[in-house]
């Protein structure tokens, strides 16, 4: 693998933390993600929504915005260590030919929009953010699947070496990776910065687009709850796929699309992933059955369909083979 790793970032980023979607009726949302998946709504001003796991302390971590048009990603949020990172973002991206922004959020502390290049996923920076009450204890109000925290993005890109590349020199180190056989050209790379597998997962693909973000549940019962109480109210199509397991992070999934067919991975907490000496695990292109152990792949709307990013070209071409044939 030819992607750089650099142990000394510009800027401290620490985790995934908040995404920014576009929705068509954002009482049907509102529906979907608080009654099946079990978010809780911190609160809803002028159109837009703001939600979050019964286990996170920060005021959102899924922002649903009412809008015309295509369903679409505004960004991905990551949050950084302090306002300070901030300002050391503002240089590198402008050493790199990218656009940084300086934006204001409700309940966010000091922020900056990124956009790197037009082909890698957008990105907002979040130094700080409201704090509201965990709400694990309170057990009346959990619903549904009961989801606990933002884990991870999948985003699929069309030059894979190229968006991990920048990742890479802001210190998100690889936890798994795979090839393609006759080019050595990264296919999937799960990336992270706190300490499991993953924060970003990128893949090739026509993009940019978030392909899904995940939360986890605390079991499999959750899982299925989620599954059930999506079925009582009309959503069990929109079950996807799994429960089944991706080899690698040991991790349990099952995938759901809300009803903009934005595409939610539920899974178990996953492996630590910590250690500087440890090494990602490495597959290539002919192991795709092994990424999967047990059951069916995943379904052709699961390959091929993934939400675009508001204002970037979501449909740029890529080369080579998509995600292994499972
Ligand atoms: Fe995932």
């Amino acid at each position: 693998m030819s992607i750089n790793v650099t142990a000394q970032p510009p800027f401290n980023i620490t985790r995934a933390s908040h995404v920014c979607l576009t929705v068509r009726d954002l009482a049907a949302s509102r529906h979907f993600y608080t009654e099946v998946l079990g978010l809780v709504v911190s609160s809803e001003e002028n159109g837009v929504l703001y939600l979050r796991g019964i286990e996170e302390a920060c005021h959102h971590s899924v922002i649903l915005r009412q809008a015309q048009g295509e369903p679409s990603c505004d960004y991905i949020g990551m949050r950084v260590a302090s306002p300070d990172d901030l300002t050391k973002a503002e240089a590198w991206v402008a050493g790199i030919g990218g656009r940084a922004e300086r934006v204001t959020r409700p309940h966010q502390g000091p922020s900056l929009l990124v956009t790197i290049d037009p082909a890698t996923p957008r990105v907002e920076l979040c130094a700080s953010m409201e704090l509201v009450p965990r709400l694990l204890a309170d057990y009346p109000l959990q619903k549904g699947g009961k989801a606990l925290r933002l884990n991870h993005y999948q985003c699929v890109v069309p030059d894979v070496d190229r968006s991990a590349g920048h990742f890479g020199a802001l210190g998100f180190r690889p936890s798994k990776f795979t090839t393609e056989i006759e080019t050595g050209k990264v296919v999937s790379i799960f990336m992270h910065r706190k300490n499991d597998p993953h924060d970003l997962v990128l893949a090739r693909g026509a993009g940019p687009r978030l392909h899904h973000f995940a939360f986890v549940v605390s079991d499999l019962q959750a899982m299925l709850r989620a599954a059930d109480t999506a079925s009582f109210y009309g959503y069990g199509r929109q079950v996807e796929h799994g429960v089944s397991r991706h080899g690698p992070p040991n991790g349990v999934f099952l995938y759901f699309r809300d009803p903009d067919g934005h595409r939610i991975e539920f899974i178990l907490p996953p492996m630590q992933f910590m250690d500087p000496e440890e090494v990602p695990n490495a597959w290539d292109s002919t192991q795709g059955p092994s990424l999967i152990p047990w059951g069916d792949g995943p379904p052709q709307r699961w390959r091929e369909e993934a939400t675009p990013f508001s204002g970037l070209n979501s449909g740029a071409a890529y080369e080579g083979r998509w995600l292994p044939k499972i």
